[in-house]
C-alpha cells in the first residue's frame, strides 16, 4: 500500500497483485470461500430426490442433491475409494444412487456407502465411515447456501445478519416472501476478472452515470453517483415518470403482496460476503451469486424471481430481466477492462477511492484480514 501522503479525499486500494496473484487467490479460496457460508443452488432446481448439481466452493467440488427424506444434502464430489471426481456433470438426475465412474463404488443419495464389486468380500468396511463426506447445508431465502468449514460460523450473524445491517430490520426482507418466488429467468455470465471487482463494482454507483443509462433513468438519485447502500435502509427512489423497474420504464410485474408502502417504488441493493448479491424492486428479486473460478475469471449465476403466477402464466418479464441484464453486462464490461490493469505496472501499488468509494474501503480491510499475512515474493 501506498504510505506516501494521498489527498485526504482519497483512500488507497488493494495493491494490483490482489487481483491477479494465484497465491493470494489460493489464500482467498482457504480462508474465505471454504471457511464462510457459500451461496450454490436455488432449492427448486433440486425439486425431485436425485436431482443434484455440483460446484467449486473454494478449492473442492461440492455435490449438492435432494435426499429421499426430501432434505437437501451436500458432500465433498469425491470418491472415497481411490479419488475420482464422482459426478463429473453440472447437474443432472439419478435415480436412486451415485456410482463412480471408475471402480463402481456406489453412494446412497444420503451418501452411505450401498454397493461396491466384491463388497461381500470385505465385511468389515463401515458403509458410513467410507460413505461421502458431509458438507453443511443450509437452506435460506428459497437457496442452499453450504460450507466446508469443520465448524461453520453462525449463519445468523454472517449470512442473515448482513442483510438486517443493510436494511435496518430483520422483517425487511421477509416482506419479499424471496423463499416462495420462482425463476423466472436464469442468465449464467463467464466474465474474466476477479471476483473483488465484481464486488466493488457493486458496491460503488460512482459508475453509474457513465455506464449504466437505462438504470440512472429509472433511479434518478443514481446519477448523482452514491449507490444505494452507502445509507443504512435507504431504497433508491424510481424516478416520477417511471411505472415500473424495466428497461424502458414501463409497467413492471405484479406487486409482491408483503411489499410495504415504504419499499414501494424503491430498490435496495445488499451484498452478502462473500459472494451473494440481492436486489429488491417491488414485483421482483434479482439474486446474483459469484463462483470464483480463477485469479481471474468469476461464474455469475443470476435469477430474476417472481410470483409464482407471473411466471406460470408466462408473462412476458422481457422488459423486467432486460433492466438488470444490460446492467451486468455494462458492469461485467467494466470489470473486464479492469482486469488486465491490475497486473500493469501503473497499478502495482494499487489506485485510489473516491468519497463516495470510501466503504470499498472497508471491504479491502476485511479482505485483508480474512487472508492474514500478505504472501512472500
Ligand atoms: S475411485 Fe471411485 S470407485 Fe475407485
Ligand atoms: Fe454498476
Amino acid at each position: 500500500m501506498p504510505s506516501t501522503s494521498l489527498p485526504s479525499s482519497l483512500i488507497a486500494t488493494l495493491p494490483g497483485d490482489r487481483y491477479t496473484d494465484p497465491e493470494v487467490f489460493a489464500l482467498e479460496q482457504e480462508r474465505i470461500f471454504e471457511a464462510m457460508w457459500f451461496c450454490a443452488a436455488r432449492a427448486s432446481e433440486l425439486a425431485k430426490p436425485g436431482q443434484f448439481r455440483t460446484y467449486q466452493v473454494g478449492r473442492e467440488s461440492v455435490l449438492i442433491s435432494r435426499s429421499r427424506d426430501g432434505s437437501i444434502r451436500a458432500f465433498l464430489n469425491i470418491c472415497r475409494h481411490r479419488g475420482a471426481k464422482l459426478c463429473t456433470a453440472e447437474s443432472g438426475e439419478v435415480k436412486r444412487a451415485f456410482q463412480c465412474p471408475y471402480h463402481a463404488w456406489t453412494y446412497g443419495l444420503d451418501g452411505k456407502l450401498v454397493a461396491a464389486p466384491n463388497l461381500t468380500s470385505m465385511p468389515d468396511i463401515d458403509r458410513v465411515e467410507y460413505g461421502l463426506i458431509n458438507v453443511h447445508v443450509r437452506e435460506w431465502l428459497g437457496y442452499v447456501w453450504v460450507c466446508l468449514a469443520n465448524t461453520p460460523p453462525s449463519f445468523e450473524e454472517d449470512v442473515m445478519g448482513a442483510v438486517t445491517e443493510r436494511l435496518g430490520a430483520a422483517e425487511s426482507i421477509e416482506s419479499y416472501d424471496i423463499d416462495n418466488l420462482e425463476v423466472g429467468r436464469r442468465i449464467t455470465y463467464d466474465v474474466k476478472a476477479n471476483w473483488k471487482l465484481i464486488i466493488e463494482n457493486f458496491m460503488e454507483c460512482y459508475h453509474c452515470a457513465t455506464i449504466h443509462p437505462e438504470l440512472t433513468e429509472v433511479l434518478p438519485e443514481f446519477a448523482d453517483g452514491f449507490a444505494a447502500q452507502y445509507y443504512v435502509g435507504h431504497g433508491a427512489e424510481f424516478g416520477e415518470e417511471v411505472r415500473g423497474f424495466t428497461v424502458d420504464g414501463s409497467e413492471g410485474l405484479d406487486r409482491i403482496p408483503g411489499v410495504a408502502e415504504d419499499q414501494d417504488r424503491r430498490y435496495y441493493a445488499i451484498t452478502v460476503r462473500p459472494q451473494v448479491f440481492i436486489n429488491l424492486v417491488p414485483d421482483h428479486v434479482i439474486f446474483h451469486r459469484m463462483y470464483p473460478m480463477a485469479a481471474d475469471r468469476t461464474i455469475v449465476e443470476c435469477d430474476w424471481l417472481y410470483l409464482p403466477h407471473v411466471v406460470e402464466s408466462g408473462k412476458d418479464v422481457s422488459r423486467s430481466v432486460e433492466l438488470f441484464h444490460r446492467v451486468n453486462q455494462q458492469d461485467f464490461d467494466a470489470c473486464e477492462r479492469t482486469q488486465p490493469g491490475m497486473s500493469s505496472r501503473a497499478y502495482a501499488k494499487g489506485g485510489v477511492l473516491v468519497p463516495s468509494e470510501h466503504h470499498i474501503g472497508a471491504f479491502h480491510a476485511w479482505v485483508q484480514d480474512r487472508i492474514g499475512a500478505t504472501p512472500a515474493h
